[in-house]
């Protein structure tokens, strides 16, 4: 089975719209002609719909960084997902581990942001991954089956079927400690193997599963050289147009 990689840039709270719209401009011209490989950038909520017109008839999508599951009404601070869709974006993260430390998310809640991503035709990339102390108490396979299986609940095959998965141990992510390809490989191959058991083994092949956490150019072919590790999902290196350049140029490097 092959995957066609999948290369995001998770931005999280920087740029300013002239800084993203400068940023996208960039990569427009540093990325024509890539084929083989899918892009998609993840500018603040702020900047999405100008870096939706720049990136328009590019091949480039657009992810924004979380949703609101309800359609409308009296949710101070949030946004619907036809707000991100008359936005421009294809994508949406759901669950990213920073919104799972830091504003409550929950499975639940999770659950309920993809559904309501998948009903709006935005697909989701869905975040899971272990603490470092999840980890070193060896509960890394259970934390993953329990946001697996909590975060999908309810989605049948012919809705996951939309969904990207992004494997990010929480102790790699800005921390420049990536995890080895191995390491991040047994993990990958947990989730496809959960993945198999949850709806069949043709949707598990399917499905990409992206790995997260200090990806960086120099770090970003061994991972990719894994069976199971689909594409990336980028923080702190997506925010240059040089360096998610060479990251999604691989195989160029
Ligand atoms: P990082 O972030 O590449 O800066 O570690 C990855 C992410 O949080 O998606």
């Amino acid at each position: 089975m092959s995957r066609l990689p999948f290369m995001a840039g998770n931005w999280k709270m920087n740029k300013t719209i002239d800084e993203a719209v400068d940023l996208v401009r960039q990569l427009k011209a540093s990325l024509s002609g890539v084929t083989g490989v899918e892009v998609a950038v993840g500018p603040p909520f702020t900047a999405l719909h100008a870096v939706c017109r720049e990136l328009q008839g590019s091949p480039i999508g657009v992810a924004a960084q979380n949703l609101f599951w309800e359609e409308k009404g009296a949710f101070t601070g949030e946004v619907s997902p036809a707000m991100l869709k008359d936005a421009g974006c294809d994508y949406v993260i759901v669950g990213h581990s920073e919104r799972r430390q830091y504003f409550g998310e929950t499975d639940e809640t999770v659950n309920r942001r993809l559904k309501a991503a998948l009903v709006h035709g935005l697909k989701p990339i869905f975040c899971v991954g272990e603490t470092l102390r999840e980890r070193d108490e060896e509960k890394t396979f259970a934390v993953i089956q329990r946001q697996l299986e909590g975060g999908l609940k309810d989605l049948e095959s012919k809705e996951f079927i939309s969904v990207v998965l992004a494997y990010e141990p929480v102790w790699a992510i800005g921390t420049g400690k990536t995890a080895t390809p191995e390491q991040a490989e047994e993990v990958h191959r947990f989730i496809r193997e959960r993945l198999a058991k949850m709806y069949s083994s043709d949707v598990a092949d399917a499905i990409r599963i992206q790995y997260g956490g200090s990806v960086t150019p120099e770090n970003v072919r061994g991972l990719m050289a894994q069976p199971d590790i689909d594409g990336a999902l980028v923080g702190g290196a997506s925010l240059k147009s040089d360096s998610f350049t060479k990251i999604v140029r691989f195989k160029e490097i």
